[in-house]
Formats: C-alpha cells, structure tokens, sequence
C-alpha cells in the first residue's frame, strides 16, 4: 500500500472536519482495517453491525390457525410481512432455543431463497434515464439483499446450508455478497438449473434457458444425503463399467445405487408439468425443491424460504416430513400458498393421495388487523405480542406477589387485561403492594380502550408508572419512526418486485362500493359481475400516500373464493388492477361452480384489504 504524504493527510482531515466527500483518488491509498482482500463495493453499503441492530423486529399476529395447533408444540409458519423485519422477530426465537430440531441443534437447517429482481424498475424508461436507474436498482437492490442474508446466515445452525436462486442478470454480483458474507471456501457448489422452452423468432442471441443456484454452508461440518439424490447411471457408462471396471482406483462402484448428480441439473419448467400449475408467474418446480431439501436437511428438520411466493419450498418440505417456515410480502403469494398447502397431494409434482398438512399457523408480521382484532386475541397470544411490540422481552415473575410478564429496560411489565378497566384507582392499590417493591419504575400494558385516563405516565411517591397504550398511533410516539408500507403490485407483471417496508401499522380496509350481478359479459353466459363504484383507501397515519385517482391508482387486486365455506379462504380467481381498469372497472367470472356463498378480497396498493361475504342472490340477473 502507498504511503499518505502529509498534505495528503491533511487534505483528507480537512474534508472529514468539513463533512465533505473525500475525492476519489484517495479510495485506494486510506488504509482500512479489513476481514478481507477485496469486496464489492457500491453506493449505501451499511456496516452488518449496523444492519443487525438497526432492524426492527415485528411480533407475529397469528391471523387463522390450521389443524390443532397446540402452544408449547412446534407448528409451520406461514408469515405475510416484509421478510426482513420477519427475519429478525425469528432470530429473537432462536435466541430464545425456539428454533429446535430433532438432533437437539437450535436454528435452521436449511434456507432456500428465489429472490425477486427489480427488474420492471430497471428496464423501463428513457435511453439516458436508463444508465442512472441501473446503477440505482443495481446498488439499491444488491444491499436489499445483502440484509436480508446476513439475518439468514445469524438463523442457520452451525450444520446449516443457504441455496440462492438466481440468475444471469444478478448472479455474480451477489456470488461476490454471498462469498463475503459466507466466506468463499464455504461454496459448496454453483448450480446450474437448466430447461427447455420455446424462444422468441428471429431473436439474435442463444436461449436463456439456464438459472443459477449457489449453495453455500455455514461452516465445514454439513449435511449431504448422499443415497437420497442418487440417480441411474447413463446406460452407455454402466455398460463400459461391467466390461471395464470402474476406474475408481480399483474401488467398485455400485451401479445398482446410482451415481451423484452433476451440478447441472435438468428438470421442466412448471408451465410444462401440468399438476403443478398455480398460475404463480415465477412458480419453481418441486423436483427442484425435492433435489435440495433431500439433500440439505434430515425429517423433522426446519427449512425456510424467506421469498415463499406460491410455497413451493413449504409443499415439498411437507411432503419430505421436514418443517417449515415461510415468508412473503405480497398478499396474493400469502392467499396462493395457503389453498396450495391445504390442497396438498403426497407425491412430488403434485400427484397421488391427499395429504393433510401438520398444523400451522398463518400470521401478519408488521401489518397487523386493527386493534379490535387484539381484543379477539386470547390472552397468551395478546400478551406475547403487546410485549413484543413495545420491545419488551417476556419473563414470568412477581413483584411482592403481582404477577409481571415481561421486561423492558430492566423493569417489569404487566400486561393490563383487556376485560377490565385500568384506572386511577387501579394504579393506587398497585402502588399500596408494590412500592417499596419497585426501583424507580414500571411498565403496564393497555389497549387504549380500557384505559379511563388521558396520562402516559402516572407518579406515585418515588415511582412513575408508565402506561403503554395499544394502538400503533401511540407506540408511534415512542419509537419515533415512521411506517414505510411495502406497495402491493398492480399487474401480473409486476408480481416480482422487490417489496421493502418498515415499521408496523393496523390495517384499515379501503372504502368499497360495488354493483354486482349475473349477466352475459362478453357476449358469454352466466358470468358474474362486480363493478366497482368507488374505492378509497383508509390512511390514518401521518405520512400519507397521495392518489389523484384512488379507483384507478389504489386499487391493487380483487381475489375470489367463489364457494365460501365460511371458514377458509380459498382463492379461485384473482384479478389485478390492469385488467380490472382496462375492463372499465367489472370484475368478471365464471358463474360455473359457484357455491351458496362468496368471499370476495379487494387489496389496496398499501397492504390493506377488505373481505366481504356475498350471497349468489345479492348477483342480480340483468
Ligand atoms: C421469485 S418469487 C418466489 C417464487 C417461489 N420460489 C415459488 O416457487 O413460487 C419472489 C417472491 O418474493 C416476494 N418478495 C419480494 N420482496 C419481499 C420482501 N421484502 N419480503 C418477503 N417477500 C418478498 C415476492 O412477493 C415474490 O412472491
């Protein structure tokens, strides 16, 4: 390394002294302290200390529970919510030995991701635009996932593996990512996914038929199944070893077993296997998935896949009998995975028996129902997630023989019931038992609805008696952070995007008023009609989203369960907001099939929806 003159150096304090940037021909001659030789570099790259610790976590709301979920029993994971707050809210269950598999190691043992790739932002757009929001997209979008693996390399268990989907527009930036945060003696192979398909005529290139899998582990010690991915030998191979002999240094291989698949791996795209088809635009097939987890991960072990879109990694773990957990911000791949896994068949490719899911739970990480929802809560589930949305760590004890539930900055928290009143009286007699009890100070839980004064604190001789008021708009308050929603997408096209949003809201369902009725759309028959009047979304908080047109702009989708059981939903048509507005505002479907009742979801861009239930006789003949 060149040395510094003197001037240099106090060229550079100056700057530094001046909070100016330092110019670029000096990037080279700073000396840094580094782990390592070289790394990528681009705009807005964060310290990982930073990332770790910045990052919220977000409770999860368990939403609806599936099969008989049981409290101190493990049970799959289905999560809407932005992955990175999700990631950290698990990291805290691992912390807390939450995370256990079967040989007693706490954490994942396996993460499959197929992460989206900003590709609409990146591609569209004027000729002299388009260098600018590269390099945008470009750094914005490799540091969106550099977080996100950092969070997932702290998750896996010492014995754990990472595979990243990818392909060739990003993968080589994030090989390099992967590399420096893994370590790059712990790539274990480069994957080549390849398939066939038909290509544009008249294109002047080759096919794009190939993706890219790296897969990388946490450390030397890691699980390879080796007998369970085994395939035939080629016929050609098997006969010049029965004439010739292995080769294997006089060792005999057994051509019964089969040989080790090579690290290209040929399997049909899912548009091409018929059973598997979902209609999820970026769908994988699951004998990719089957490859993976029967390689990476022992029955009963858990697996996550932290961009879940249609769940193919949750079906197929399912059928192996691994566990899992699942992550995706989009509503439509939340409401896709959720029929996917309750309409499970045994086999691989979607084929055989029925198979009936292990108990799992879906919930909402960072958007969250309303509050009237909490009250609908039961009271372990509430407690455990007030606490977690004040940041309070939950802990079991008594003060002077009141029960506490939690800690928060070393000082006991209660959770305040949601059936009683908490009032000045309340605080009195708490102060009477616990005074001398108490350092300086405590926390107590309430939803703001129970409580019947306007204070946030309360005094009593030396001891201040904080009261912590459910909903967000007061918790806002005190973290002083802003919540940036994630935007839902308006096309099918648009469904892989990448989503990031911060913080924790309730949601409101948007203002809906439809016409609906039966007529002959088209010029087809028995078709069912929803023409949207008017929709307007709901914002309560302070930094509002503008639509100059809410119908036209707010609007993101309309899903359907058109035999509604009254219980689940289970989608049968989805319609995005291009095609509702190109068809003048009707929501179109085939009458065929409809049963008694309807669910009908209208989404807006931010994240809310609304849910109605219809009757058949509310669609008029017209
Ligand atoms: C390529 S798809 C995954 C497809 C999946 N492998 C399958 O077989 O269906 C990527 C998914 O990432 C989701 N996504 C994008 N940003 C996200 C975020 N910040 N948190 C969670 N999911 C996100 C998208 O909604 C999309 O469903």
């Amino acid at each position: 390394m060149k040395k510094l003159t003197k001037q240099q150096k106090e060229e550079i304090i100056k700057k530094i002294q001046e909070d100016k940037p330092i110019s670029d021909e000096y990037r080279f001659l700073i000396p840094f302290e580094t782990e390592r030789e070289y790394e990528l570099v681009y705009a807005g790259k964060e310290r990982k200390e930073d990332i770790l610790a910045d990052t919220l976590s977000v409770p999860f709301q368990p939403i609806k529970k599936f099969g008989e979920v049981k409290e101190d029993e493990w049970h799959n994971m289905l999560i809407f919510g932005d992955n990175l707050q999700a990631l950290k809210h698990l990291l805290k269950l691992k912390e807390q030995g939450k995370l256990r598999n079967p040989d007693g190691r706490n954490g994942v043992k396996l993460i499959y991701i197929d992460p989206p790739f900003a590709t609409e932002q990146e591609f569209r757009g004027a000729k002299e635009q388009k260098a600018y929001q590269d390099k945008i997209a470009g750094a914005e979008f490799l540091e969106f996932l550099r977080k996100r693996l950092i969070f997932l390399k702290e998750l896996l268990t010492e014995d754990g593996s990472i595979f990243v989907h990818l392909d060739w527009r990003k993968g080589h930036h994030i090989k390099l990512l992967l590399d420096e945060i893994f370590g790059e003696e712990k790539l274990r192979n480069e994957i080549i996914w390849t398939y066939t398909g038909p290509s544009a005529p008249g294109q002047q290139q080759f096919s794009r038929k190939h993706e890219v899998i790296f897969w990388h582990t946490k450390s030397d010690n890691w699980i390879f199944n080796v007998d369970d991915i085994r395939v035939p030998y080629h016929e050609t191979t098997a006969g010049k070893f029965e004439s010739e002999g292995t080769g294997f240094g006089g060792k005999e291989a057994d051509l019964s077993k089969g040989k080790i698949p090579e690290d290209w791996w040929y399997f049909p795209i899912v548009s091409r296997v018929r059973n598997e088809i979902l209609g999820y635009p970026t769908q994988k097939p699951e004998r990719l998935l089957e490859r993976i987890i029967k390689a990476s991960s022992n029955e009963g072990d858990i697996v996550l896949d932290a961009f879940a879109g249609s769940g193919t990694t949750g079906a197929v773990a399912e059928k192996l009998g691994r566990k899992w957990i699942m992550i995706d911000s989009s509503k439509l791949a939340i409401y896709t995975m959720q029929k996917r896994m309750l309409n499970l068949k045994a086999e691989i490719g979607n084929k055989g028996k029925a198979l009936k899911p292990k108990p799992f739970v879906l919930y909402n990480a960072g958007l969250y129902l309303d509050s009237g929802f909490l009250e609908k809560m039961d009271e372990v589930d509430y407690r455990k997630f007030v606490l977690e949305l004040f940041g309070a760590e939950p802990a079991d004890n008594r003060v002077k023989g009141v029960q506490m539930h939690g800690i928060l900055n070393n000082r006991p928290v209660m959770v305040f019931s949601q059936k009683d009143f908490l009032t000045h009286e309340f605080i009195d007699d708490l102060h009477k038992t616990l005074g001398d009890g108490l350092k300086d100070e405590m926390y107590i839980i309430a939803p703001m609805s129970v409580v019947r004064f306007n204070e946030d604190y309360i005094d009593k001789g030396k001891i201040r008696y904080h009261v912590l008021k459910v909903p967000y708009s007061i918790i806002q308050k005190i973290l002083e952070k802003d919540f940036i929603r994630g935007l839902q997408p308006l096309s099918k096209a648009n469904i892989n995007q990448t989503i990031e949003s911060v913080g924790f809201d309730f949601i409101y369902p948007p203002n809906v008023e439809c016409e609906y009725y039966q007529g002959t759309e088209g010029g087809l028959f028995d078709q069912l009609v929803i023409k949207i009047k008017k929709f307007e979304p709901v914002q309560i908080s302070k930094k509002q989203v503008e639509f100059k047109d809410p119908k036209k702009e707010a609007l993101s989708m309309v899903m359907i369960d058109k035999d509604y059981d009254g219980n689940v939903f289970d989608m049968d048509h989805y319609f995005f907001n291009d095609e509702i507005v190109k068809n003048d505002f009707k929501v179109v479907f085939p009458k065929e099939k409809v049963g008694e009742k309807l669910m009908i979801i209208y989404l807006d861009v931010l994240g809310n929806e609304k849910a109605e239930v219809k009757n058949i006789k509310d669609f008029k003949k017209k």
